[in-house]
């Protein structure tokens, strides 16, 4: 199959109509997308991925109206946390409705939806009649594509077409939240803050580890990982001194410091959103690199998006 990498629209409708499988951009990562009420589309994505039957994926639409045929229910806080931040890196576990396939969910109770904020795939979606199942574009385990050339790289000839809407703005999932025993539960920190989250409707939980049967498998302790080993430090100053072998690269949040060709910075402005949409990019850089063995990076400050990047730090270490 010849992949296309391009930016028209209406040709990914088409497809998409067709029940093919096509990689869209969204402003948190790039996703494998597919007619998510139809059975036999999504199957593809679960076999493109090789991914367990068990992870369920997320529904992906444009406006909340759509949200209601996938749905019984809404309740109000996280319709609060909808209206607020949708279009955005929210998604909500929300009650199906019938209208969901199996397939969809796991068998869970709930369905993941989300509307995304990227003004491409927010015009394909008003062209289609149907939701979009899309979980990251990327094999299952691995780190989560960013940029077109990112999922070219596993899905060249696999699918016929990458939507072409250049790099990924926050660079790290969608905030995964849903409601148990009327308590607001947030399952994997992603690019929208919990801070954020809890201006809007008070405390929440969080409940984002999982050893047996994942609420969700980013829940998994290992994920989001390289092939190359990755090591969290405290102090890469201090690290870097200590660690001369040349087939160490490092990854830090800022810093003042001259670190070396083997070095790369995420931020130049103290800034945990620039730093978390150059994340994964700079993972998969080092991960090419065939001189490079071994992965160190610098903890974040946990606040905001550093709360985030640091789980996806420790599930990318995990042995
Ligand atoms: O930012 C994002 O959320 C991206 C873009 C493409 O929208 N999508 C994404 O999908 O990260 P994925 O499949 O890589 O991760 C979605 C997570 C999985 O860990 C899955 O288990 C969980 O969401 N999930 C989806 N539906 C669920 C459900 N019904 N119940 C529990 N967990 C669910
Ligand atoms: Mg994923």
């Amino acid at each position: 199959m010849q992949t296309r990498i391009h930016q028209d629209v209406s040709e990914a409708a088409r497809l998409l109509s067709a029940g093919e499988v096509v990689a869209i951009p969204t402003e948190t990562v790039y996703g494998l997308a597919a007619d998510g009420l139809d059975e036999a589309s999504v199957k593809r994505i679960f076999f493109l991925k090789g991914r367990p039957a068990y992870d369920p994926v997320i529904l992906h639409t444009d406006q909340l109206e759509k949200v209601w045929r996938l749905v019984t229910e809404i309740p109000e806080p996280l319709l609060m946390l909808a209206r607020k931040f949708w279009p955005g890196p929210l998604t909500l576990l929300l009650p199906r409705s019938t209208e969901v396939p199996d397939i969809v969910t796991a068998g869970l109770p709930r369905v993941g939806v989300r509307i995304p904020k990227h003004p491409m795939t927010l015009q394909l979606l008003s062209l289609l009649d149907f939701p979009l199942a899309a979980p990251s574009a990327n094999p299952f385990g691995y780190v989560s594509p960013t940029r077109p050339e990112h999922v070219w790289k596993h899905f060249a000839g696999r699918i016929p077409l990458i939507l072409d809407g250049g790099v990924c703005t926050q660079g790290i999932e969608s905030t995964i939240v849903g409601m148990e025993e009327g308590l607001v539960v947030v399952y994997r920190l992603g690019s929208l803050p919990v801070e954020a989250i809890q201006e809007v409707i008070g405390p929440v939980i969080l409940r984002t580890y999982s050893t047996s049967r994942p609420e969700a498998p980013g829940m998994l302790i290992r994920h989001y990982a390289p092939h190359k080993r990755v090591i969290i430090c405290d102090d890469l100053a201090e690290t870097k001194s200590s660690q001369e072998d040349p087939a160490c690269a490092f990854i830090t949040f800022t810093s003042d410091l001259d670190l070396g060709p083997r070095s790369r910075w995420l931020s130049s402005s103290f800034s945990l959103e620039e730093a978390a949409a150059n994340f994964y990019h700079a993972l998969q850089t080092w991960d090419e690199e065939k001189d490079i063995h071994t992965i160190i990076i610098e903890k974040f400050p946990d606040t905001a998006q550093g709360k985030a990047l640091n789980d996806k730090l420790r599930r990318a270490s995990a042995e």
